[in-house]
């Protein structure tokens, strides 16, 4: 088993990944003290899979242990569940002492991680991410929270979980597109911060996709190690940890103007870093040659949604949205090369117009 930590000072926190690890959480948390009143948050899908063997591997550890099963999907991560959720611990009479388990994909580990942050003003919360991107990146920084009507993430809390557990044979029955999806937040991390590990996945990219165990904990270690190791340095998004959102700007109106329901967010992403570092090439920011390396990178991803149909003004216009929110600044994080990139504050519209361009036309990552 890998055992990571992130570096928190008092907020510290384990990370352990293995293969067919998930029955033995219930010994972890005894170890960690985290086994008196344990409430699981889960979804009805990751439920039928693994409910029982989550459950299980609890019950003899804990001194009070219930299940509250959520809706599947985007739609349910809202305050709304929460407030259901609030209602059962507190029908249920869980104190100070509750232990949250978060056992789901990104949506889940959001939604229950909020509740631990607020339930009684704040209670301990582990996470058991089951979605690669949970296992990559949402259950690792403390970034909790839920949607708003008017847009999403815009109700939440940082909340650094005391332990993540992250069992890769969970994986096995994740859909592909699903698959797809962690993986393209797995390439921003080669970008921004690792060109060895960039080459690694050019490398075993197949191995990857066939789900291997052993090349699996080695892509969830090395991710998580770069997402700690950047939280670390910069917790709660002053500057550095700005630059996990390579990709996101165009990313993020893309995912408004297909409505949260035409991609999902990896696929948007995959979008989006092949339009900044099309943006970066017109800056001459990084080379042709280094681009041209990440777009075969994403080729390989080989997803089935497209932009067809899609105008280059209503992309533009989502991204101005996304800019009121931020002070009037458009900010992109543009590459330098591979494993290295820089926050930009300000990239002017001819710029931005021909990245936009690029995926518009030649839409197929
Ligand atoms: N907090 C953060 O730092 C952070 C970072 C990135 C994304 N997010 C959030 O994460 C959410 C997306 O997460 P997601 O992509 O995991 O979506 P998700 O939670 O909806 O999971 C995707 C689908 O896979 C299913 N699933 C999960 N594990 C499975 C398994 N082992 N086998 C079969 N099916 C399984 C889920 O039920 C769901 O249908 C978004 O709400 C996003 O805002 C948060
Ligand atoms: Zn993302």
């Amino acid at each position: 088993m890998i055992n990571l930590k992130v570096e928190l000072g008092e907020r510290s926190y384990p990370i352990f990944i293995g293969a067919d690890i998930l029955g033995k959480v219930g010994e972890a948390l005894a170890l960690y003290h985290l086994n008196h009143q344990i409430a699981i948050v889960t979804n009805t899908k990751v439920h039928g899979l693994y409910g029982q063997r989550l459950r299980s591997s609890l019950e003899p550890h804990v001194t009070k242990i219930t299940e509250i099963v959520l809706g599947d999907g985007e739609r349910y991560k809202t305050l709304r569940t929460a407030e259901q959720i609030y209602t059962r611990l507190i029908q249920d009479g869980y104190e100070r002492a509750t232990t949250i388990v978060a056992f789901g994909g990104g949506v889940v580990g959001d939604i229950a991680g909020f509740v631990a942050a607020t339930y009684l003003r704040g209670v301990t919360y582990v996470q058991v991410p089951t979605s690669l991107l949970a296992q990559v990146d949402s259950s690792v920084g403390g970034k909790v929270g839920v949607n708003h009507a008017l847009g999403k993430n815009l109700i939440g809390a940082f909340h650094q979980p005391r332990l993540v557990w992250i069992d890769v044979a969970l994986l096995k029955t994740l859909p592909k597109r699903e698959v797809t999806c962690g993986l393209s937040e797995v390439i921003k991390y080669g970008v921004i911060w690792d060109a060895d590990f960039f080459g690694w996945l050019e490398r075993y990219f197949s191995r990857v996709q066939r789900l291997e165990p052993e090349v699996l904990q080695k892509l969830v270690q090395r991710s998580c190690e770069i997402k700690s190791e950047i939280v670390s340095l910069d917790e709660r998004e002053k500057n550095l940890r700005m630059i996990l959102n390579f990709g996101h700007t165009v990313g993020h109106a893309l995912e408004a103007v297909g409505r949260y329901k035409r991609f999902r967010h990896g696929e948007a992403i995959a979008f989006g870093m092949r339009s900044e570092g099309r943006m970066a090439l017109e800056k001459d920011s990084w080379t042709e040659g280094e681009f041209r390396r990440l777009e075969a990178l994403l080729n390989r991803l080989d997803m089935k949604v497209t932009t067809d149909g899609l105008s280059l003004e209503e992309v533009k216009r989502a991204m101005a949205v996304d800019k009121k929110v931020r002070s009037g600044k458009l900010r992109v994080v543009l590459p330098k090369k591979i494993g290295q990139v820089a926050v930009s504050e300000e990239v002017d519209d001819a710029t931005v117009t021909a990245g936009l361009r690029y995926i518009l036309k030649e839409a197929t990552p």
